[in-house]
C-alpha cells in the first residue's frame, strides 16, 4: 500500500498522550500485550513516503532488530517540511552564545528548513552521496544541527564527534567509518577559553586517507590553514546553492547515524541507529516524559556530540514542532548563574540537564540563583548518571521551587531514547529513582548467572527482554562486537552494563556501571581506553585505572602506574601522563589522581584484581575482601600505604 506525502501523518498531535497514571498503565499494558499494534499506531502520526509492510522482525541471538520493515521516509521531512504549513514562523531554535554579550540568533522552522536544504546541496556539490559517512566536529553552534539534518536530508550517515576529543580520538573515529567529508569550525569558545578546532582536524587528517573534503565554518575568526583542493569554506559554498533539495527516500532500516561510545574493552564502538524506529521512539518519549505542551520552550543543556543532544536537541523536539534553546557555553561562565539567566531570558518551560552540572552549581551557592525568577519552569529533567538525593533535593527546592516534577531519565547511547523515567506530573517521583519503565520497555533484573530476579526489594544486573523501536542495530563494521557486547552476556536479553535496584514499590534505581566503564561528569569513559593512553608514555610499563566517587563529577579517575625510570621526578611524570591522555583521548579523560606503584595486585594467572584497586581508590582500605589468590600480597600493602 502506498501513502502519499499529503494524506499520511496529517492528524498528528504534538502533545503528550499520557496525562494520568491510569493512562500510563493502559499504554504500558498495550505496549507489552501488542507491541506491534502499539508502535504502529504511534508511527502512523508521521509522514511516510511508503507505509511499512510489517512492524517488527527480531531476535536477540544474531541480533536482528528491524522495525517498520519496508517503510520509506525521510526524518527531515518530519522534522521540518511537515511543520511549514502550521508553524513556518515559529522559532525552532533560540541560539545562546558562549559570551552573553555576543549576538544571540534564532531560527524559525522556515529558516531552518531553508538552511538545511541549502547545506544539503553543499554536501552534494562536495561529492556526498546517500550512504556516505560524514564526520561532524563542531562546537554547539546552530550550524551543527543544520549539518546533522543536512546529512539526513540526503541520506548520508552522520558521525558527530564531541568537540572536546583530541586529534587522535577524532582520527580513530573517522578511520573506523571511512568518512568522506569532515565538517568543522575554525575554532570554538568554551567559557573563557578558545579552542583551535581546525588545527585538530588538520592533525587528525594526516592519517585519514578516506577524507576528500573539509567544510569549514567561520566562527571564531581565528587563523587557520586551508588545504588547497580539500578545504572549502561553509559561507562560500552556501553562496553557490539554492534551497531546493528534495528529501532522499530512506528505508526505515537505513542507517541514520553512527555515534561512538566507550565500552569496557578496546576502542570506542560506533553505535548505529536507523531512520524509522529512532524517529518514532524519540518523539514519543519526548512528548510523554516531559509532558510536552504545544508552544512550550524546551532546553536540553547537553552537547550534540553525545546521544542526549542527538535525540533531544536535534531530532525529537523538531519532530514535535517544539521551540528549543541551544546553548554554546558552559554552566559557570561568566558565572554560576548562567543557566538560570538563560532560563529567564527565554522563559524556558522544560529544562533538561545532568547531575554533574547540578552538583557544580549547588556548590557555587544560592547567591547565583537568587537574582533569577525561574517562574517559567514547569518540568525539570536529569540524565547521564545517577543523581544523588542531595542534588535531587537542591534541584527540586531551589530551581523547581518545589512545584516542578523532576524526571530522572535513565537511558544510553545504545537505547537511542529514554527508557526508564517518570512521566512528568503523572508518576510519583522519589529522589534517586528513575522510577518506572516507559511504554514499550520491558526491564528485567538478573543475577550474575543470568537467572531472573523476581519480586520487589531486589537488586541485580539490568537487562531488557524485548526490543523497542530505537534499540541499537549494530556496531559499525563489526556486528559480532554488537552481539558480544550487548546480547551475549545473558542469552536472549539486551544487557545494559548497569546495576539496578527495584524497591518495594517496583521503582527502579540505577546504581551505576557493573563493567569497566566509568561515568565522569556524565561522560562515558572506558578504563581500558585511559590505560592504553597512559601506557603510550615511554616510562610507563603498565597501568590500571578505576573510577572512585567524586563530589562533583560523580566519578573521578584514579590511575595506578608502574614507572620503569626510578629516577624520574614524580610531579613531572604526572604532568606528562596528563598531557599524554589529553593527546590520545582529550581533557575529559585526564586522571584526577595518579599513584606511582612498583607493582599491581594480580592473581596467579596474571589478572589484575581491580576490585582491590577500586576499594583503595574509594578509601576503603580495611575492607579489601579476599586477597588469598594474590600472587604477591606485599603489593597491596604498598598500594594502601601510598593511596592518594
Ligand atoms: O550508567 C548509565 C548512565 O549512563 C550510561 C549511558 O551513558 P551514555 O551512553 O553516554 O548515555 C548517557 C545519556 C543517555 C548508562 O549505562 N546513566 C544514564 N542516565 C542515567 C544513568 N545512570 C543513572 N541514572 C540515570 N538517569
Amino acid at each position: 500500500m502506498r501513502f502519499s506525502f499529503s494524506n499520511f501523518g496529517r492528524n498528528r498531535s504534538t502533545m503528550a498522550t499520557i496525562n494520568t497514571l491510569e493512562q500510563y498503565q493502559q499504554e504500558y499494558q498495550k505496549s507489552v500485550n501488542d507491541p506491534e499494534g502499539f508502535w504502529a499506531e504511534k508511527a502512523e502520526q508521521f509522514v511516510w513516503k511508503k507505509k511499512w509492510d510489517s512492524v517488527l522482525d527480531w531476535n536477540f541471538s544474531e541480533p536482528k532488530n528491524k522495525w517498520f520493515i519496508g517503510g520509506k521516509l525521510n526524518i527531515t521531512e518530519n522534522c521540518l517540511d511537515r511543520h511549514l504549513e502550521k508553524r513556518a514562523d515559529q522559532i525552532a531554535y533560540y541560539w545562546e552564545p558562549n559570551d552573553p554579550h555576543a549576538k544571540a540568533v534564532s531560527y524559525t522552522y522556515k529558516q531552518l528548513h531553508e538552511q538545511v536544504c541549502k547545506f544539503a546541496n553543499v554536501l552534494k556539490n562536495n561529492g556526498a552521496q546517500k550512504g556516505d559517512r560524514i564526520c561532524i566536529y563542531m562546537p554547539m553552534v546552530p550550524e551543527l544541527a543544520i549539518a546533522v539534518l543536512a546529512c539526513a536530508r540526503i541520506g548520508a550517515v552522520h558521525s558527530v564527534v564531541f568537540g572536546g576529543f583530541s586529534a587522535s580520538a577524532l582520527s580513530g573515529r573517522i578511520q573506523d567509518s571511512d568518512c568522506k567529508i569532515v565538517i568543522c569550525t575554525d575554532g570554538a569558545y568554551r567559557g573563557a577559553k578558545g579552542i583551535p578546532m581546525k588545527d585538530t582536524v588538520d592533525e587528525a587528517l594526516e592519517v585519514c586517507p578516506s577524507v576528500e573534503k573539509v567544510i569549514v565554518l567561520e566562527h571564531t575568526q581565528s587563523n587557520i590553514r586551508m588545504v588547497e583542493g580539500r578545504d572549502v569554506m561553509w559561507k562560500n559554498e552556501m553562496e553557490k546553492v539554492n534551497a531546493d533539495c528534495p528529501a532522499e527516500p530512506m528505508d526505515a532500516e537505513d542507517m541514520l547515524f553512527i555515534l561512538y561510545t566507550s565500552g569496557s574493552t578496546g576502542k570506542p564502538k560506533g553505535v548505529v541507529h536507523t531512520c524509522g524506529g529512532y524517529m518514532v521512539y524519540t518523539q514519543y518519549t519526548f512528548e510523554n516524559v516531559f509532558n510536552y505542551r504545544e508552544g512550550e520552550v524546551f532546553w536540553c543543556t547537553a552537547d550534540i556530540g553525545w546521544i542526549t543532544g542527538h535525540s533531544y536537541i536535534v531530532y525529537a523536539p523538531l519532530l514535535s514542532g517544539a521551540t528549543s534553546v541551544m546553548f554554546e557555553g558552559v554552566p559557570t561562565y561568566p558565572d554560576a548563574g548562567r543557566f538560570w539567566q538563560v532560563i529567564d531570558k527565554y522563559k524556558v518551560n522544560i529544562f533538561y540537564t545532568a547531575p554533574t552540572a547540578i552538583r557544580a552549581l549547588e556548590v557555587a551557592g544560592l547567591d547565583f540563583v537568587k537574582p533569577y525568577k525561574l517562574d517559567s519552569l514547569r518540568v525539570l529533567g536529569s540524565v547521564g548518571e545517577p543523581i544523588n538525593e542531595e542534588a535531587w533535593n537542591w534541584y527540586n527546592i531551589n530551581i523547581g521551587k518545589g512545584k516542578c516534577p523532576i524526571v530522572d531519565t535513565w537511558w544510553q547511547t545504545e537505547t537511542g531514547g529514554m527508557m526508564i523515567s517518570p512521566i512528568a506530573g503523572v508518576t510519583k517521583t522519589k529522589p534517586g529513582f528513575a522510577t518506572l519503565p516507559l511504554p514499550g520497555v520491558q526491564p528485567i533484573l538478573v543475577d550474575d548467572k543470568g537467572n531472573e530476579i523476581i519480586g520487589n526489594g531486589v537488586e541485580g544486573n539490568l537487562c531488557i527482554k524485548f526490543p523497542w523501536p530505537s534499540i541499537i542495530r549494530t556496531t559499525y563494521g563489526d556486528h559480532e562486537r554488537c552481539r558480544q557486547n550487548y546480547f551475549a552476556t545473558y542469552p536472549n536479553l539486551y544487557f545494559t552494563g548497569d546495576g539496578c535496584k527495584r524497591d518495594e514499590d517496583g521503582y527502579y534505581r540505577i546504581t551505576g556501571r557493573v563493567d569497566d566503564v566509568m561515568n565522569v561528569s556524565g561522560h562515558r569513559i572506558g578504563t581500558a581506553e585511559v590505560e592504553s593512553a597512559i601506557n603510550m608514555h615511554a616510562d610507563i610499563v603498565e597501568s590500571a585505572v578505576v573510577g572512585y566517587p567524586h563530589d562533583i563529577k560523580g566519578q573521578g579517575i584514579y590511575a595506578y602506574v608502574i614507572c620503569t625510570n626510578k629516577n624520574k621526578d614524580q610531579e613531572a611524570l604526572r604532568k606528562e601522563i596528563l598531557a599524554e591522555v589529553t593527546k590520545v583521548i582529550g581533557p575529559i579523560a585526564k586522571p584526577d589522581k595518579i599513584q606511582i606503584v612498583s607493582g599491581l595486585p594480580k592473581t596467579r594467572s596474571g589478572k589484575i584484581m581491580r576490585r582491590i584497586l577500586r576499594k583503595v581508590a574509594e578509601g576503603e582500605m580495611n575492607n579489601l575482601g579476599d586477597t588469598s589468590t594474590l600472587l604477591d600480597p606485599n603489593v597491596v600493602e604498598e598500594i594502601k600505604a601510598g593511596a592518594l
